[in-house]
């Protein structure tokens, strides 16, 4: 592919994990009030785990398509800033997802190497916080006319912002990502439940509580590469059909991360099937449209629900989405004719080509 041979830094992060806190009173009471004390289990505020790195993934990658990859970290010091401006890489393929486990730091990160002259892969800082902010992007996609579900956002009592929505509603922390604070009990039909579910956001998360209308229907995942028109993938589902009867079908961490549990064993992606032409043309063009208005850069994946009446929303946008190779971006990227190592490639000549210019 490209013909210049470049030393890339492959740029991840990592932190110390928090120890568990001592369950202190108060979050005693919490989890028992919350509904999530209903399977008698109360989850840890922790962050994803990843089944497989992708960094050894996209480092062989780099070795194969003639690069020079070498590793760098960003641990939450000074030193590992310094070391990252001063470790001479021509391109930087950024993995980050947080600061010091702070993930709306992301952002931050990519400021820098704009300050400091350093090209990386990816989405710059305008559009990793609109990536991060999911009201902020709500109400960018209804000035672009993409559907999203209607919403609304509070703060410890203070309104946001609302639609006159209706039950059943579902309930997210608004600026996380990697299904923290999602799970069964996040769908929410009735007054008492949407207020359980609003305190535990604050008080887990303390973050705003944003609150959407649940769209029932099938999850379908669209895998965006390019700049100026760029190509949507082929379509990737999440079938979430045999989760058992009864339990609203979400993909929260279990599904997305916990490999031993039973929602992770019967839910899997794949190249969605038996969707009508017209609704993969709407889909895609939806998908695009919402890569655009986020100002996404060289890969982004649109995650979106077509419910049974074929309305299509855009339920989430995410720069800089997961590449492993077993994960949706790569899945798509494999129906569509690439190679894993061709789309390294590709990101890396996108992101090469912008430095260049
Ligand atoms: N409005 C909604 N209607 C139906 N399902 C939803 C809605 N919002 C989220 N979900 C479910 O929850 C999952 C995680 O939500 P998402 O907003 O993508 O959070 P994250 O940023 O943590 O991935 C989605 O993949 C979907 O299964
Ligand atoms: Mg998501």
């Amino acid at each position: 592919m490209g013909t210049t041979k470049l030393k890339i830094a492959v740029l991840y992060d990592i932190w110390d994990e928090e120890p568990e806190p001592e369950p202190e009173p108060e979050e005693v009471k919490t989890a028992k009030n919350g509904k999530n004390g209903k399977h008698g289990k109360v989850k840890p505020r922790k962050k994803k785990k990843k089944l497989k790195e992708d960094r050894e993934e996209i480092f062989e990658a780099l070795e194969k398509l003639g690069h020079e990859p070498f590793y760098q970290v960003l641990d939450g010091t000074k030193q590992s800033l310094f070391s990252l401006s001063r470790c001479g890489a021509n391109l930087v393929f950024n993995l980050t997802e947080s600061y010091a486990g702070d993930d709306t730091m992301d952002m931050n990160i990519a400021a820098y190497m704009d300050l400091i002259h350093m090209p990386y892969t990816g989405t710059g800082p305008r559009g990793l916080f609109l990536g991060q902010e999911k009201s902020v992007a709500k109400k960018l996609f209804q000035f672009h006319d993409i559907r999203t579900p209607f919403f609304a956002t509070s703060y410890k009592g203070m309104l946001d912002h609302s639609h006159d929505i209706e039950f059943p509603l579902i309930v997210k922390p608004s600026s996380e990502d990697g299904s923290i604070g999602i799970d069964g009990d996040s769908v929410v039909g009735s007054v008492k439940e949407l207020m359980e579910r609003i305190h535990y956001i604050h008080e887990e998360f303390d973050s705003p509580a944003l609150i959407e209308e649940y769209i029932d229907g099938r999850e379908i995942y669209a895998a965006v590469l390019g700049n100026t028109n760029p190509e949507v993938l082929p379509l990737i589902e999440l079938d979430l059909s045999k989760l058992p009867k009864g339990t609203p079908r979400v993909a929260g961490q279990d599904v997305k991360f916990d490999r031993e549990t039973e929602a992770y064993k019967l839910t899997k992606s794949a190249v969605a099937e038996d969707l009508d032409e017209a609704t993969v043309e709407k889909l895609t063009e939806t998908a695009r449209l919402a890569f655009g208005a986020l100002k996404f850069r060289d890969y982004g994946r649109i995650d979106m629900r077509l419910s049974k009446k074929k309305e299509v929303f855009v339920i989430e946008a995410n720069p800089n989405p997961w590449l492993a190779s077993s994960q949706e971006f790569a899945m798509a990227a494999k129906k569509s004719g690439r190679n894993y190592t061709q789309l390294i490639g590709e990101i890396v000549d996108m992101a090469w080509s912008r430095a260049q210019s």
